[in-house]
């Protein structure tokens, strides 16, 4: 039998179901039963409250989780005062807490962009060398259990593995413990078929990579064609956001001298009227990228194009452990970002963590120390990718040996396995430097490939 786990879904996971249906003119009978309980709240505009929802656990196996009706203020209150403090393990020693966690869920592509992978492409690890569907579910539970509210899922091309959508909707299912965002970096060529469904599991951001406006510069820049595709990708987001669907979008463009820096205008100019914020990005130094300080264009040169323009572009304020500097155009709808990570690091109120594709903890982008998640999560199985099964079976396991009760002090019940994972990721949190080498440094430093890293 499948146990179920009980959530109550955030009132944006409920919101963004009723209104994917509505877009499809499906009728609201077909919804997901969580939606559905949910719906007189939503249209009353009342918080998601009351009876607890049944939602069936992924992986199933999962013990049963109940969560209490919602609490008054003065309950809500002394949980404040109680709170306990962040996870020691995600605090390194600048006292920065990590509470971002990317997953990059493949390490394969569907375009060939220029500033991330080298023309023939790069060598990709063995299928069983690549995180699992229950695997990458348990490490998330586990980093949400310590304070994560925000995983990110990269590649590659996150869209192009195949079980995409019950993935997301297992990780979604953590926001009854702390989950607040979802978000996918895409570059947008499938995401328009799967948009709809991601949102019902719930994703609440999407990062589009696209670097120009014009197809053929498109093909030129990614190697492949498909412009027509990521626009289509685009106007979907913006169609169910108009509708009333709680995504963010942001557009990421990385600016190339000699290449696309005459868009940077274009690209401005697109959130005249449209509701995107558009990030010019620094091209950054990677494995096999072709670098050089020449072709990259700067923050401040950026603005000193957009300027002539539009002078009165100015600041806005931004949040805390935000990668980009955010501006306006007075009377845009949209907004206009920078990421300086060249120029102007912000390695100070940094509150990322990454996992590769195939399981190694990076604890950041531009330092090439990496420590394995996935050999010490797969000791209990002989080294063996886990599957479904296995997953299920080493979790009996587990619970036999304590009798069958299930501690609250571990994730999925996986007693010491766990302890020791989360003693090598403190440890490598402690390692993580203060701030990234220097540009001279980083150019002929060793790292990963891009598309091997996931942004
Ligand atoms: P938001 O959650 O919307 O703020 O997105 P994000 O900026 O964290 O993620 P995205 O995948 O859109 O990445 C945009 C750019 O920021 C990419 O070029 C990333 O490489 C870069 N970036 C993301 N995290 C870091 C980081 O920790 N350090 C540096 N230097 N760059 C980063
Ligand atoms: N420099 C800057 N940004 C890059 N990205 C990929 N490679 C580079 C690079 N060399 C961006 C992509 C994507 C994000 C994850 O990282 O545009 O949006
Ligand atoms: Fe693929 Fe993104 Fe790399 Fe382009 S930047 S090749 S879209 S992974």
């Amino acid at each position: 039998m499948t146990p179920m786990v009980s959530i109550r879904p955030g009132p944006s996971a409920a919101h963004n179901a009723l209104r994917c249906a509505a877009l499809r003119g499906k009728p609201l009978l077909n919804l997901p039963a969580w939606a559905l309980r949910t719906r007189r709240s939503i249209a009353t505009n009342a918080a998601v409250q009351e009876t607890p929802v049944e939602y069936p656990s992924y992986p199933p196996g999962v013990p049963s989780v109940s969560i209490a009706p919602r609490r008054s203020l003065e309950e809500r209150k002394k949980a404040v005062k109680n709170a306990k403090p962040f996870s020691e393990f995600l605090t390194d020693t600048f006292n920065r807490q990590h509470d971002y966690l990317r997953i990059s869920i493949t390490e394969r592509c569907n375009l060939r962009c220029l500033y991330c992978m080298p023309e023939e492409g790069v060598p990709l690890s063995p299928p069983a060398h690549l995180l699992t569907t229950p695997e990458i579910f348990y490490l998330s539970s586990l980093f949400v259990s310590q304070g994560v509210n925000k995983i990110r899922l990269t590649g590659g091309e996150p869209t192009v593995r195949r079980d995409i959508v019950p993935l997301m909707q297992s990780i979604g299912s953590l926001r009854s413990k702390g989950l607040r965002e979802l978000a996918l970096t895409t570059n947008g060529i499938s995401l328009h078929r799967k948009l709809d469904s991601m949102v019902e599991a719930g994703l609440t951001g999407v990062n589009l990579s696209l670097d120009t406006l014009d197809p053929f510069q498109f093909q030129i820049m990614t190697r492949r064609k498909g412009f027509e595709a990521v626009m289509k990708s685009i106007d979907r987001v913006l169609e169910m956001k108009k509708l009333g669907a709680n995504i963010k979008l942001k557009v990421n463009c990385v600016v190339m001298r000699g290449l696309n820096e005459r868009e940077i205008i274009p690209f401005v100019e697109l959130g005249r009227e449209k509701d995107i914020e558009v990030r010019f990005i620094e091209y950054m130094p990677f494995g096999g990228n072709k670098w050089s300080q020449g072709k990259m264009i700067s923050f401040q040169e950026m603005l000193d194009i957009i300027r002539t323009k539009y002078p009165d572009l100015r600041k806005v304020p931004g949040h805390k452990n935000d990668t980009s500097k955010t501006y306006e155009v007075p009377g845009f709808v949209g907004k206009v970002g920078f990421i300086t990570s060249m120029t102007n690091d912000f390695c100070g109120t940094c509150n990322r963590l990454r996992i590769t594709g195939d399981g190694n903890l990076k604890v950041c982008l531009h330092g090439n120390a990496e420590v394995s998640l996935r050999d010490l999560l797969r000791k209990d199985n002989g080294g063996e990718p886990i599957d479904q099964e296995a997953f299920e079976r080493i979790r009996q396991i587990e619970m036999d040996r304590r009798d069958g009760r299930l501690s609250d002090q571990t994730v999925l019940g996986w007693g010491q396995r766990e302890k020791e994972l989360l003693q090598v990721i403190g440890a490598a949190v402690k390692r993580k430097a203060e701030k990234h080498a220097d540009i001279g440094d980083l150019e002929n430093m060793e790292n990963r490939p891009m598309i091997l890293i996931g942004g």
